[in-house]
Protein backbone atom coordinates (compact mmCIF):
# COMPACT_ATOMS: atom_id res chain seq x y z
CA UNK A 1 0.00 0.00 0.00
CA UNK A 2 2.88 2.52 1.18
CA UNK A 3 4.98 1.45 -2.31
CA UNK A 4 1.48 2.32 -4.30
CA UNK A 5 1.67 5.73 -2.74
CA UNK A 6 5.30 6.32 -3.03
CA UNK A 7 4.54 5.88 -6.62
CA UNK A 8 1.60 7.39 -6.91
CA UNK A 9 3.52 10.34 -5.55
CA UNK A 10 6.22 9.91 -7.95
CA UNK A 11 3.94 9.73 -11.08
CA UNK A 12 2.35 13.18 -10.17
CA UNK A 13 5.78 14.92 -9.55
CA UNK A 14 6.97 13.96 -12.82
CA UNK A 15 4.18 14.54 -14.87
CA UNK A 16 4.11 18.36 -13.34
CA UNK A 17 7.60 18.68 -13.96
CA UNK A 18 7.04 17.30 -17.25
CA UNK A 19 4.48 19.98 -17.75
CA UNK A 20 6.47 22.76 -16.23
CA UNK A 21 9.55 22.20 -18.51
CA UNK A 22 7.09 22.12 -21.66
CA UNK A 23 5.59 25.63 -20.10
CA UNK A 24 8.93 26.91 -20.14
CA UNK A 25 10.26 26.02 -23.29
CA UNK A 26 7.27 26.90 -24.97
CA UNK A 27 7.67 30.51 -24.00
CA UNK A 28 10.76 30.62 -26.01
CA UNK A 29 10.45 32.76 -29.45
CA UNK A 30 11.91 32.81 -32.30
CA UNK A 31 12.68 36.44 -33.64
CA UNK A 32 12.84 36.95 -37.51
CA UNK A 33 16.25 39.40 -37.84
CA UNK A 34 15.84 41.75 -40.00
CA UNK A 35 12.79 39.35 -41.35
CA UNK A 36 13.37 36.58 -43.46
CA UNK A 37 16.93 37.58 -44.31
CA UNK A 38 18.54 34.49 -44.85
CA UNK A 39 16.12 34.07 -47.80
CA UNK A 40 15.10 37.64 -49.04
CA UNK A 41 16.83 41.20 -48.90
CA UNK A 42 17.08 42.11 -45.00
CA UNK A 43 14.32 44.77 -44.23
CA UNK A 44 12.32 44.70 -47.33
CA UNK A 45 8.60 43.89 -47.33
CA UNK A 46 8.98 40.44 -48.77
CA UNK A 47 11.17 39.60 -46.05
CA UNK A 48 8.93 40.17 -43.38
CA UNK A 49 6.22 38.73 -45.20
CA UNK A 50 8.17 35.78 -45.34
CA UNK A 51 9.09 35.86 -41.82
CA UNK A 52 5.13 36.17 -41.02
CA UNK A 53 4.39 33.08 -43.09
CA UNK A 54 7.12 31.30 -41.52
CA UNK A 55 5.56 31.63 -38.20
CA UNK A 56 8.54 33.78 -36.60
CA UNK A 57 6.77 34.87 -32.87
CA UNK A 58 8.36 38.37 -33.61
CA UNK A 59 9.63 40.65 -36.09
CA UNK A 60 12.73 42.79 -36.27
CA UNK A 61 12.61 46.37 -37.25
CA UNK A 62 16.03 48.27 -37.63
CA UNK A 63 14.80 52.28 -37.73
CA UNK A 64 16.85 55.30 -38.79
CA UNK A 65 15.17 58.88 -39.43
CA UNK A 66 14.30 60.33 -42.61
CA UNK A 67 15.14 64.09 -43.02
CA UNK A 68 11.31 64.43 -42.91
CA UNK A 69 11.42 62.92 -39.12
CA UNK A 70 9.91 59.29 -40.50
CA UNK A 71 11.06 56.39 -39.02
CA UNK A 72 12.83 54.15 -42.20
CA UNK A 73 13.28 50.42 -41.60
CA UNK A 74 17.48 49.62 -42.61
CA UNK A 75 19.70 48.65 -40.58
CA UNK A 76 22.56 51.41 -40.63
CA UNK A 77 22.53 55.15 -40.77
CA UNK A 78 23.71 54.53 -44.33
CA UNK A 79 22.15 53.96 -47.64
CA UNK A 80 24.94 52.64 -49.76
CA UNK A 81 25.54 49.11 -48.80
CA UNK A 82 22.04 47.47 -49.40
CA UNK A 83 20.77 50.48 -52.11
CA UNK A 84 21.86 51.86 -55.38
CA UNK A 85 21.68 55.87 -53.87
CA UNK A 86 24.95 55.81 -55.56
CA UNK A 87 24.32 55.92 -59.40
CA UNK A 88 20.64 57.68 -58.53
CA UNK A 89 22.19 60.52 -56.20
CA UNK A 90 25.46 60.82 -56.60
CA UNK A 91 25.98 64.33 -55.65
CA UNK A 92 24.18 63.78 -52.18
CA UNK A 93 27.63 61.96 -50.53
CA UNK A 94 29.04 63.53 -47.84
CA UNK A 95 32.70 64.23 -47.43
CA UNK A 96 33.65 61.14 -46.05
CA UNK A 97 31.80 59.13 -48.79
CA UNK A 98 28.77 58.31 -47.40
CA UNK A 99 25.33 58.19 -48.15
CA UNK A 100 23.16 59.27 -45.03
CA UNK A 101 19.32 57.81 -44.63
CA UNK A 102 19.27 61.26 -42.36
CA UNK A 103 20.01 63.51 -45.76
CA UNK A 104 16.89 62.16 -47.80
CA UNK A 105 13.72 63.22 -47.44
CA UNK A 106 10.48 60.02 -47.54
CA UNK A 107 9.82 60.55 -51.48
CA UNK A 108 13.76 60.61 -51.81
CA UNK A 109 14.50 57.38 -50.28
CA UNK A 110 11.42 55.60 -52.00
CA UNK A 111 13.05 56.17 -55.31
CA UNK A 112 16.20 53.94 -54.40
CA UNK A 113 16.29 50.52 -55.39
CA UNK A 114 17.05 47.87 -52.21
CA UNK A 115 19.58 44.65 -52.88
CA UNK A 116 20.78 42.20 -50.76
CA UNK A 117 23.72 43.57 -48.50
CA UNK A 118 27.08 43.97 -50.45
CA UNK A 119 30.23 45.74 -50.12
CA UNK A 120 29.95 49.34 -50.96
CA UNK A 121 34.26 49.54 -52.06
CA UNK A 122 33.81 46.18 -53.91
CA UNK A 123 30.46 45.42 -54.89
CA UNK A 124 30.49 41.82 -53.63
CA UNK A 125 27.41 40.46 -51.85
CA UNK A 126 28.30 39.49 -48.37
CA UNK A 127 26.70 36.20 -47.63
CA UNK A 128 27.47 34.71 -51.11
CA UNK A 129 24.65 31.98 -51.35
CA UNK A 130 21.69 34.70 -50.17
CA UNK A 131 19.47 36.30 -52.83
CA UNK A 132 21.70 37.59 -56.04
CA UNK A 133 22.54 40.98 -55.40
CA UNK A 134 20.82 43.50 -58.12
CA UNK A 135 17.87 40.76 -58.74
CA UNK A 136 14.19 41.78 -57.77
CA UNK A 137 12.22 44.65 -57.31
CA UNK A 138 12.46 46.02 -53.21
CA UNK A 139 11.98 49.52 -51.96
CA UNK A 140 12.62 50.76 -48.64
CA UNK A 141 9.77 51.42 -46.18
CA UNK A 142 8.20 53.13 -42.73
CA UNK A 143 8.27 51.70 -39.29
CA UNK A 144 4.29 52.54 -40.13
CA UNK A 145 4.33 50.54 -42.99
CA UNK A 146 5.94 47.72 -41.74
CA UNK A 147 3.43 47.98 -38.60
CA UNK A 148 0.23 47.66 -40.64
CA UNK A 149 1.65 44.61 -43.03
CA UNK A 150 2.40 42.60 -39.63
CA UNK A 151 -1.23 43.54 -38.33
CA UNK A 152 -3.39 43.27 -41.52
CA UNK A 153 -1.28 39.95 -42.15
CA UNK A 154 -2.05 39.20 -38.20
CA UNK A 155 -5.95 39.67 -39.12
CA UNK A 156 -5.74 37.81 -42.67
CA UNK A 157 -3.61 34.82 -41.02
CA UNK A 158 -5.27 34.55 -37.29
CA UNK A 159 -1.64 35.01 -36.22
CA UNK A 160 -0.26 37.30 -33.71
CA UNK A 161 2.76 37.95 -34.81
CA UNK A 162 5.18 40.50 -32.83
CA UNK A 163 7.46 43.47 -33.59
CA UNK A 164 10.58 43.99 -32.29
CA UNK A 165 11.91 47.35 -33.25
CA UNK A 166 15.55 48.62 -32.15
CA UNK A 167 16.13 52.44 -31.89
CA UNK A 168 19.19 53.00 -33.83
CA UNK A 169 22.62 55.27 -33.00
CA UNK A 170 20.40 58.00 -30.61
CA UNK A 171 23.29 59.98 -30.58
CA UNK A 172 24.10 60.55 -33.90
CA UNK A 173 20.20 61.04 -34.56
CA UNK A 174 20.48 63.81 -31.65
CA UNK A 175 23.60 65.60 -32.82
CA UNK A 176 21.35 65.84 -36.35
CA UNK A 177 19.00 67.27 -33.84
CA UNK A 178 16.42 64.79 -33.98
CA UNK A 179 14.75 62.71 -31.27
CA UNK A 180 14.44 59.72 -32.52
CA UNK A 181 12.78 57.78 -29.84
CA UNK A 182 9.80 60.25 -29.04
CA UNK A 183 8.79 59.87 -32.63
CA UNK A 184 9.00 56.16 -32.75
CA UNK A 185 7.03 55.82 -29.20
CA UNK A 186 4.46 57.77 -30.38
CA UNK A 187 4.20 55.71 -33.84
CA UNK A 188 4.00 52.73 -31.77
CA UNK A 189 1.10 53.77 -29.34
CA UNK A 190 -0.59 55.10 -32.48
CA UNK A 191 -0.78 51.49 -33.82
CA UNK A 192 -1.89 49.83 -29.92
CA UNK A 193 1.57 49.03 -28.75
CA UNK A 194 1.94 50.65 -24.92
CA UNK A 195 2.29 48.17 -22.28
CA UNK A 196 4.49 44.61 -21.75
CA UNK A 197 0.99 42.99 -22.47
CA UNK A 198 1.26 44.50 -26.49
CA UNK A 199 3.00 42.35 -28.82
CA UNK A 200 6.20 44.81 -29.18
CA UNK A 201 9.37 44.74 -27.80
CA UNK A 202 11.89 47.25 -28.27
CA UNK A 203 15.41 47.45 -28.03
CA UNK A 204 18.44 49.84 -27.91
CA UNK A 205 22.43 49.61 -27.74
CA UNK A 206 22.46 52.77 -25.73
CA UNK A 207 21.81 52.16 -22.21
CA UNK A 208 21.21 55.69 -21.46
CA UNK A 209 18.77 56.15 -23.84
CA UNK A 210 16.63 53.21 -23.05
CA UNK A 211 17.02 54.06 -19.48
CA UNK A 212 15.64 57.50 -20.51
CA UNK A 213 12.39 56.23 -22.58
CA UNK A 214 11.89 54.20 -19.47
CA UNK A 215 12.41 56.87 -16.97
CA UNK A 216 11.67 60.09 -18.84
CA UNK A 217 9.45 58.96 -21.29
CA UNK A 218 7.50 56.75 -19.17
CA UNK A 219 7.42 53.95 -21.66
CA UNK A 220 5.58 50.94 -20.12
CA UNK A 221 6.70 48.87 -23.25
CA UNK A 222 8.84 45.48 -22.69
CA UNK A 223 12.50 46.68 -22.87
CA UNK A 224 15.57 44.93 -24.08
CA UNK A 225 18.85 46.30 -23.57
CA UNK A 226 21.06 44.82 -26.39
CA UNK A 227 25.10 44.47 -25.47
CA UNK A 228 28.07 44.38 -27.32
CA UNK A 229 31.09 44.42 -24.59
CA UNK A 230 32.34 41.52 -22.30
CA UNK A 231 32.83 44.39 -19.70
CA UNK A 232 28.63 44.73 -20.25
CA UNK A 233 27.86 41.71 -18.23
CA UNK A 234 29.07 43.48 -15.11
CA UNK A 235 26.15 46.15 -15.20
CA UNK A 236 23.43 43.32 -15.30
CA UNK A 237 21.54 44.74 -11.97
CA UNK A 238 21.85 48.34 -13.49
CA UNK A 239 19.89 47.23 -16.64
CA UNK A 240 17.61 45.39 -14.76
CA UNK A 241 16.60 49.05 -12.77
CA UNK A 242 14.44 49.90 -16.03
CA UNK A 243 15.05 46.70 -18.79
CA UNK A 244 12.59 43.82 -19.08
CA UNK A 245 15.45 41.81 -20.53
CA UNK A 246 19.35 41.49 -22.40
CA UNK A 247 20.15 40.83 -25.75
CA UNK A 248 23.55 39.76 -25.61
CA UNK A 249 26.19 39.10 -28.41
CA UNK A 250 25.88 35.57 -28.38
CA UNK A 251 29.52 34.84 -27.96
CA UNK A 252 29.26 36.45 -24.33
CA UNK A 253 27.36 33.24 -23.68
CA UNK A 254 29.73 30.75 -24.68
CA UNK A 255 32.75 29.99 -22.60
CA UNK A 256 34.48 27.08 -24.06
CA UNK A 257 34.20 23.24 -25.40
CA UNK A 258 35.17 20.29 -22.93
CA UNK A 259 34.99 17.20 -24.02
CA UNK A 260 32.96 18.22 -27.14
CA UNK A 261 30.35 19.95 -24.50
CA UNK A 262 29.89 23.53 -24.30
CA UNK A 263 30.05 25.29 -21.53
CA UNK A 264 29.20 28.90 -20.42
CA UNK A 265 29.62 31.89 -18.83
CA UNK A 266 26.82 33.11 -16.14
CA UNK A 267 25.33 35.52 -18.06
CA UNK A 268 22.58 33.64 -18.68
CA UNK A 269 22.06 32.48 -15.15
CA UNK A 270 22.87 36.17 -13.48
CA UNK A 271 20.23 37.72 -15.85
CA UNK A 272 17.39 35.27 -15.11
CA UNK A 273 18.07 35.55 -11.28
CA UNK A 274 17.41 39.68 -11.78
CA UNK A 275 14.26 38.46 -13.76
CA UNK A 276 15.67 39.64 -17.07
CA UNK A 277 15.25 37.50 -19.97
CA UNK A 278 17.85 36.93 -22.81
CA UNK A 279 17.73 37.14 -26.07
CA UNK A 280 21.26 36.76 -27.89
CA UNK A 281 21.81 37.31 -31.83
CA UNK A 282 22.29 36.67 -34.23
CA UNK A 283 22.22 32.99 -35.63
CA UNK A 284 22.88 32.02 -39.41
CA UNK A 285 22.83 28.72 -40.73
CA UNK A 286 25.03 29.90 -43.32
CA UNK A 287 27.69 31.52 -40.97
CA UNK A 288 28.18 28.55 -37.87
CA UNK A 289 31.38 29.54 -36.44
CA UNK A 290 32.66 26.82 -33.97
CA UNK A 291 29.36 24.25 -34.84
CA UNK A 292 28.60 21.66 -36.89
CA UNK A 293 25.06 22.22 -37.78
CA UNK A 294 22.65 25.28 -37.17
CA UNK A 295 20.79 22.25 -34.74
CA UNK A 296 23.66 22.21 -32.75
CA UNK A 297 24.00 26.30 -32.71
CA UNK A 298 20.53 26.41 -31.86
CA UNK A 299 20.06 23.46 -29.52
CA UNK A 300 23.40 25.06 -27.36
CA UNK A 301 21.82 27.99 -26.91
CA UNK A 302 17.96 27.86 -26.52
CA UNK A 303 18.37 24.17 -24.80
CA UNK A 304 21.39 23.97 -23.21
CA UNK A 305 22.29 27.75 -22.05
CA UNK A 306 18.41 28.43 -21.60
CA UNK A 307 18.46 31.03 -22.97
CA UNK A 308 14.77 32.95 -23.87
CA UNK A 309 14.56 33.40 -27.58
CA UNK A 310 16.91 33.79 -30.46
CA UNK A 311 17.50 36.94 -33.34
CA UNK A 312 18.30 34.41 -36.54
CA UNK A 313 18.47 35.15 -40.18
CA UNK A 314 16.08 31.99 -40.63
CA UNK A 315 12.88 31.93 -38.82
CA UNK A 316 11.77 29.21 -40.24
CA UNK A 317 14.69 26.77 -38.89
CA UNK A 318 13.92 28.26 -35.37
CA UNK A 319 10.57 28.01 -35.49
CA UNK A 320 10.82 23.65 -36.63
CA UNK A 321 13.70 23.45 -33.95
CA UNK A 322 11.42 24.43 -31.37
CA UNK A 323 8.41 22.75 -32.61
CA UNK A 324 10.19 19.36 -32.81
CA UNK A 325 11.65 19.34 -29.45
CA UNK A 326 8.59 20.51 -27.83
CA UNK A 327 6.79 16.89 -29.54
O1 LIG B 1 19.24 44.02 -32.42
C1 LIG B 1 19.74 42.77 -32.16
C2 LIG B 1 20.31 42.23 -33.40
O2 LIG B 1 19.61 42.75 -34.48
C3 LIG B 1 21.77 42.45 -33.56
O3 LIG B 1 22.09 43.74 -33.82
O4 LIG B 1 23.52 44.97 -35.38
O5 LIG B 1 21.94 43.27 -36.31
O6 LIG B 1 21.07 45.37 -35.31
P1 LIG B 1 22.15 44.35 -35.28
CA1 LIG C 1 18.88 45.02 -34.65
Amino acid sequence: MKLKLLFLIFSIFLSCSKKESMRLKNTKIIIAHRGASGYLPEHTLAAKAMAHAMNADFIEQDLVLSKDNIPMVIHDIYLDDVTDVSEIFPDKKRNDGRFYVIDFTFDELKKLAVFERFDPKTGKQIYANRFPKGKGSFRLHSLQEEIELIQGLNKSTGKNSGIYPEIKTPEFHKKEGKNISEIVLQILADYGYKTKKDKCILQCFDAKELKRIRKELTSELFLVQLMEFPEETAQLAYFASYADGIGPWYKQILNKKIHGKWTFTTLVSDAHKLGLQVHPYTFRADQLDDFYSFDELLHTFLIDANVDGVFTDFPDLGVTFLQQFNQ
